[in-house]
């Protein structure tokens, strides 16, 4: 594996591999410091919690040295351009043509976490600054999360899976939630590329309008089709969650009127917070979320406090997962040995 950027780069076993190396990871962590000597750069063009610390621990607890860098936004080290030709004369003082080949000379690796701008998703499924990353760096490249996918969120997600059930023929539903601004679409676009990656049936429940991308869809659809499992989209708010055995909870703007905020009408709301009742009519799910959550707006504090929640092993997960990678990317001898010790 020469970067960790898109689900689609791998193959469903390499995926599945991955989280049970992570697994592998937790139930027994490395006495070794193979990543020893070592320096990895996390960039950051927004803030984190989850992504950048399980980054830092990881690397760590593997014997690199992390580096996080704030790259973007108010009390971001400065702009970063990233287009071909341009008089730089405007907020940016580096291009990534510099950037990139110089932290490659100081680190192993090198993660992004770069936001949409939330203006054109055209524009935005470009993914440009991941995209002049991954042109300029001559290190691998690990994505953080991008417009269009969130892959290590994924693989800690499938890892949760996979701690408690097998996948394979599991019903999974993605479940839309009500928010005060249009979020990416990455994790929903990971969670169901995932999902139908790991052999799941998928729902998908969303207002109309809330779409996600169509070359994400078709890749689930293709994926389902060659398992056998089925793909459903619905905007049946509660119906969808009779059966299930995995609900993932989400919010995402919409597509069709991209970078505006959902409706902020309280029957609207109602309708698509995931509570209690509607985890009742599954068959003993799990509820998951990638968190940060907005509490009794996406998902009601009974599912939160109650016994459906795996969103902190979840939380947890991302660091393994994050584990997982680097060892895929920098030593990947030692990451099919630690997915075999089990
Ligand atoms: N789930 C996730 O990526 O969380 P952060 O935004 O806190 O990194």
């Amino acid at each position: 594996m020469r970067h960790f950027t898109h689900l689609k780069d791998l193959s469903s076993s390499e995926l599945l591999a991955l989280a049970d190396s992570a697994l592998a990871l937790k139930r027994s962590p490395l006495k070794s410091l193979p990543l020893s000597g070592k320096s990895l750069a996390f960039c950051f063009m927004n803030p984190s919690l989850r992504t950048q610390v399980s980054s830092e621990v990881a690397a760590s607890q593997l014997g690199a040295h992390p580096i996080t860098l704030n790259l973007g936004g108010s009390g971001g080290v400065w702009g970063m351009e990233h287009r071909e030709g341009v008089v730089m004369d405007g907020t940016a003082a580096e291009h990534l043509k510099e950037a990139v080949p110089v932290l490659g000379r100081y680190c192993a690796a090198l993660g992004l976490r770069s936001f949409p701008a939330g203006q054109s998703w055209a524009e935005d499924k470009l993914e440009p600054h991941l995209t002049a990353f991954l042109k300029y760096s001559t290190v691998p490249v690990i994505n953080l999360e991008s417009a269009s996918g969130h892959p290590c969120q994924a693989l800690a997600d499938l890892a949760t899976i996979k701690e408690r059930m097998n996948p394979k023929g599991k019903n999974f539903l993605l479940t839309w939630g009500p928010q005060v601004k249009a979020l990416p679409m990455a994790v929903p676009n990971s969670a169901v590329e995932m999902a139908s990656m790991a052999g799941m049936n998928v729902t998908i429940a969303r207002p109309e309008g809330y779409d996600l991308d169509p070359e994400v869809m078709a890749r689930v659809k293709a994926q389902c089709a060659a398992n056998g499992t089925t793909l459903k989209v619905t905007d049946d708010a509660n119906g969808a969650f009779e059966g299930q055995q995995i609900v993932y909870a989400k919010s995402w703007g919409s597509l069709a009127n991209y970078g505006t905020p959902p409706s902020s009408d309280n029957e609207f709301r109602k309708k698509w917070i995931t509570t209690g009742e509607k985890m009742k009519k599954t068959d003993d799910a799990i509820f998951m979320h990638c968190l940060p959550v907005r509490r009794n707006l996406v998902v009601a504090d009974d599912v939160l406090d109650g016994p459906w929640s795996v969103v902190i092993d979840e939380a947890e997960n991302r660091l393994h997962a994050a584990k997982a990678v680097l060892l895929a990317l920098l030593a990947p001898e030692l990451n099919a040995a630690s997915s075999r010790r089990h």
